[in-house]
């Protein structure tokens, strides 16, 4: 018997059908603002490549403006953060997002903050991060809140159930934990140093599994009926010496761990599709606090 799947891809798609209604909306509102977001790629890394132009693609998709800055991997630190200046009082900029990981010579820390809080879609500033952490009004990192919002429309209330977040990066890990204490879950953070972190897991009501090494967390690691959510995309080519098919591979092994899981998200299929759509969310978010409009209705925050 296999768990249940959580369609990330539908929701995901009904989520940008309402982000796009939310931008027409928007025309009566305001006759002149057409929400827009910049995405800004350093260098060439292939997956942030294919991630920039499907982030791109969709945003036009909804209605916004897309703006897409494709920088030489040995660009000067200075001339990154004097383009975000500019993005930063662009008025047709509502959103900024710069595509992480950064090359090694640039501070990712410098850069991330000197985007204005207000259009840092991807919430990754201090700012932002202080804000949701204290519980006031901020931009939330877009693959937690797609991870979240899958769990809310699978769950209801998550309220009082033991959550297992696996990993702590600053991208998914921390603010998962995060949004996961504000729906009042129980939350343990779980890391490369954890002890026994099979046991961990098998307490978990909720898994959510963002460690980065496809088919990591085994089945038997999955206590009876539990929900997992699978933040892994690891691209796992078939064959020998780097030649052959690309696949896209979870960090959870999905075989085993529909025997014992009630619900799962897929790899590709899961997470994937809600990220991209809760940035389209955050930009139209955005768009509407920097007008002293309400937030948008029905959209995740
Ligand atoms: N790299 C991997 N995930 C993300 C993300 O959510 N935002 C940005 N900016 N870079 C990423």
């Amino acid at each position: 018997m296999c768990a249940e799947l959580i369609d990330g891809k539908g929701m995901a798609l009904q989520l940008r059908g309402d982000v796009a209604h939310g931008v027409r909306e928007l025309r009566g509102l305001s006759h002149e603002t057409q929400p827009g977001l910049a995405v800004v790629l350093v260098g060439q890394n292939p997956a942030s490549e294919v991630y920039v132009r499907s982030k791109a693609r969709l945003t036009a998709e909804v209605g916004m403006t897309s703006f897409k800055y494709e920088l030489e991997e040995d660009v000067a630190e200075k001339d990154l953060l004097s383009l975000i200046g500019q993005l930063n009082r662009n008025r047709e900029v509502h959103g900024i997002l710069v595509q992480l990981p950064l090359p090694e010579h640039i501070n990712a820390h410098a850069v991330i903050n000197a985007i204005d809080p207000e259009k840092d879609v991807d919430g990754f500033s201090v700012s932002n991060v202080g804000r949701l952490t204290v519980g006031q009004k901020a931009l939330v990192p877009c693959t937690p809140l797609g991870c979240l919002q899958m769990l809310r429309r699978h769950h209801g209330s998550l309220s009082g159930l033991s959550a297992v977040v696996v990993g702590r990066s600053n991208i998914v890990g921390k603010p998962m934990a995060t949004l996961l204490l504000r729906e009042n879950c129980t939350v343990t953070i779980a890391h490369s140093q954890t002890q026994d972190l099979a046991a961990i897991c098998r307490k978990a009501d909720i898994l959510v599994a963002a460690v980065g090494k496809p088919n990591f967390i085994q089945g038997d690691w999955i206590g009876h009926g539990a929900t997992v959510i699978d933040v892994g995309i690891n691209r796992v080519t078939e064959g020998q010496q780097g030649i052959g098919k690309t696949n896209l591979i979870g960090d959870v092994d999905f075989k085993s761990a529909c025997r014992h899981a009630g619900a799962i998200t897929p790899v590709p299929g899961g997470v994937g599709p809600m990220t991209i759509a809760c940035l389209l969310a955050n930009t139209l978010t955005a768009c509407h606090r920097s007008l002293g409009l309400d937030d948008p209705v029905g959209l995740p925050v």
